[in-house]
């Protein structure tokens, strides 16, 4: 029973996601026209969690914009615990549609996710309309070049038996994308996960959003906010400095790895940038979004060398 009541609240992470973005967008911090489709209406949230996801989806994008560069679009991306995201979607309008694009989720989301692709044609329409192949089962929803599937990712033998099904190849440029989703998991598990990955893709760029600092006070009140609600954060002891989160990857056997925290990724946004969003909203409390910029992170790690020298910084 408190098995179950843990993995809803763990999917519910995916709504407060969700709404968070759609009012930034709704606000103007960055476009995605996509969005609304997953989440009625926006509610309102304070300048500082706005600021904050802005930072985030940019130091993620700008990752993999990087990525794309070095490699094209003859590529894959895996996002594990894709939840609602629309990456998929917002990148095909940048003129990158890349040869296998797959998101991954415990099937209690991904069926959710099936039923608004299904409904919007401006989703659906985007999995190369017209394929007889693209098709929703249950959980699963397959397209020529898109795959969505509905897996717990601690089962780390059906996450592989799925990825073959759906033609992901070792040898092609893999992107691995995992935003606020390893904490969730046990710290074995994550191992697992994360060791299988690095002997399965030969090129391989993992992109990982997660919580960082946590020995702290602010680092308490988070924990103490998140079990409020239910939601425990198995693998916190990753969460310790940005040291931790780079030594998880290279125990689990990746070629390297580095972390910036959200600060530093907030200052590498382009003056001009942040000049805009500042004048979006007034913000009180500066010392409450450098609290939880400190608080978060963006780590990478790679399989092979032409990965090596990704940066942050332009
Ligand atoms: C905070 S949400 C983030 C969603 C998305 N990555 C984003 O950035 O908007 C965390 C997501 O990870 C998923 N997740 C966590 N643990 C998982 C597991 N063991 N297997 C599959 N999905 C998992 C949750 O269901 C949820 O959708």
């Amino acid at each position: 029973m408190a098995a179950i009541l843990q993995e809803e609240a763990i999917q519910a992470t995916n709504d407060d996601a969700t709404s968070c973005k759609l009012a930034a967008v709704s606000l103007g911090y960055w476009e995605d026209p996509y969005v609304s489709y997953f989440i009625r209406s926006p509610t309102r949230k304070p300048p500082e969690i706005n600021r904050g996801y802005y930072a985030r989806v940019k130091g993620v994008e700008s990752l993999i914009n990087k990525f794309i560069k070095k490699v094209g679009n003859n590529c894959q991306i895996i996002n594990l615990g894709a939840g609602f995201d629309t990456l998929f979607w917002r990148l095909q309008d940048t003129g990158h549609s890349v040869a296998n694009f797959i998101e991954l989720d415990f099937p209690a989301v991904t069926s959710k996710k099936c039923i608004c692709i299904q409904k919007n044609k401006n989703l659906f329409n985007r999995l190369k309309a017209g394929d007889a192949a693209a098709g929703c089962t249950g959980a699963d929803l397959h397209g020529t070049g898109y795959h969505l599937l509905g897996v717990d990712l601690q089962s780390v033998d059906r996450l592989l038996e799925k990825l073959d099904q759906c033609g992901v190849q070792d040898g092609l440029p893999t992107l691995l994308l995992a935003e606020c989703v390893l904490v969730y998991m046990r710290g074995e598990e994550v191992h697992r996960l994360l060791s299988c990955l690095a002997r399965r893709f030969r090129a391989a760029l993992f992109v990982s959003y997660e919580q960082v600092n946590m020995n702290d006070r602010f680092g308490d009140m988070m924990l103490t906010n998140l079990r409020a609600r239910s939601c425990h954060l198995p693998s916190v002891a990753a969460c310790r400095d940005l040291d931790s989160q780079r030594q998880r990857f290279l125990q689990a056997g990746w070629d390297g790895a580095k972390a910036w925290d959200m600060v530093e990724v907030y200052h590498s946004l382009t003056s001009s940038e942040r000049r805009r969003i500042e004048r979006l909203e007034f913000l009180d409390e500066q010392e409450l979004l450098m609290q939880l910029l400190q608080h978060y992170c963006i780590a990478v790690a790679w399989k092979s060398d032409l990965f090596a020298d990704v940066s942050i910084a332009d």
